[in-house]
């Protein structure tokens, strides 16, 4: 419907919501919206808190495209399906790409509702979205140094916790057991979820400047007394929100 606003717009960067930071997108201002529906590869998300459209806003007069929300392997999708969103952004000439989900926390440093910056991935999902082809695409620095020192000095300025860590990234859809997640603690992982990873790899082969954030909803299985609920991860995320928006208007 208003593909042709997206189009003309020539957004150069694109930031992907995760699980109920959907929020940031209306607190930076629509211009235009476009539902997965209406764009080829994509339909629209099963999972509740996963709103399934893009949002045309401008940070700072510059055009920024915002998904709110995005597929997963745990629908049944196929790596490559489940990526068809940053195939598209790049069409429309997006070179930069902060990617953003909620996560649960190892790394016992950590808090809940805390943010994270990614590092570095341990893909545990046994799939990539580039099965077929291009083959043995560099991995070595997915999440862009310079970019990151950028968020780092925003955080500082802004007086905001931005922890760095190594995300992995499993299949799902259920929650990990304690000794799933002493396996990664030991693996090196620091926060877990169950998205990002997919996308990330198809950007950088798409030679996309990449950046992660995860918004810490909840302590990781075996961590702290108690069981998860996907209700309290969107609850958390939504109140947390709050500083995650500053932080990317901020870096933009
Ligand atoms: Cl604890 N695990 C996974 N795989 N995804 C999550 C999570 C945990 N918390 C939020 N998302």
């Amino acid at each position: 419907m208003s593909l042709t606003a997206f189009e003309n717009a020539r957004p150069e960067v694109a930031i992907v919501l995760g699980s109920g930071l959907g929020e940031v997108a209306e607190s930076l201002g629509i211009e235009a919206e476009l539902s997965y529906a209406e764009v080829p590869g994509l339909t629209a998300s099963t999972v509740p808190g996963h709103a399934g459209r893009f949002v045309l806003t401008q940070v700072k007069n510059r055009p920024v495209v915002v998904a709110q929300g995005r597929r997963h392997l745990y629908e049944g999708l196929s790596a490559y399906e489940v990526t068809a969103g940053i195939r598209f952004l790049h069409s429309l000439g997006v070179k930069e790409l902060i990617l953003t989900n909620a996560a649960g926390a190892i790394n016992a440093g950590f808090g809940v509702g805390d943010l994270m910056l990614i590092t570095d991935h341990l893909n545990l999902l046994g799939t990539s979205p580039l099965l077929g082809g291009p083959n043995f695409h560099d991995m070595s620095a997915v999440y862009d140094p310079a970019w990151r020192e950028a968020f780092l000095q925003a955080a500082t300025q802004l007086d905001l916790t931005l922890h760095q860590g190594v995300y992995a990234a499993t299949l799902g859809p259920q929650y990990e057991t304690p000794a799933e997640i002493r396996m990664m603690r030991t693996l090196g992982a620091d926060a877990v979820g169950m998205s990002t990873v997919p996308e990330v790899i198809q950007a950088r082969a798409l030679g996309m400047r990449v950046a992660g954030i995860s918004m810490l909803t909840n302590w990781a299985a075996g961590l702290k007394d108690q069981t998860l609920h996907h209700a309290e991860v969107v609850s958390v995320g939504q109140s947390a929100g709050a500083n995650l928006t500053r932080l990317l208007k901020s870096v933009l």
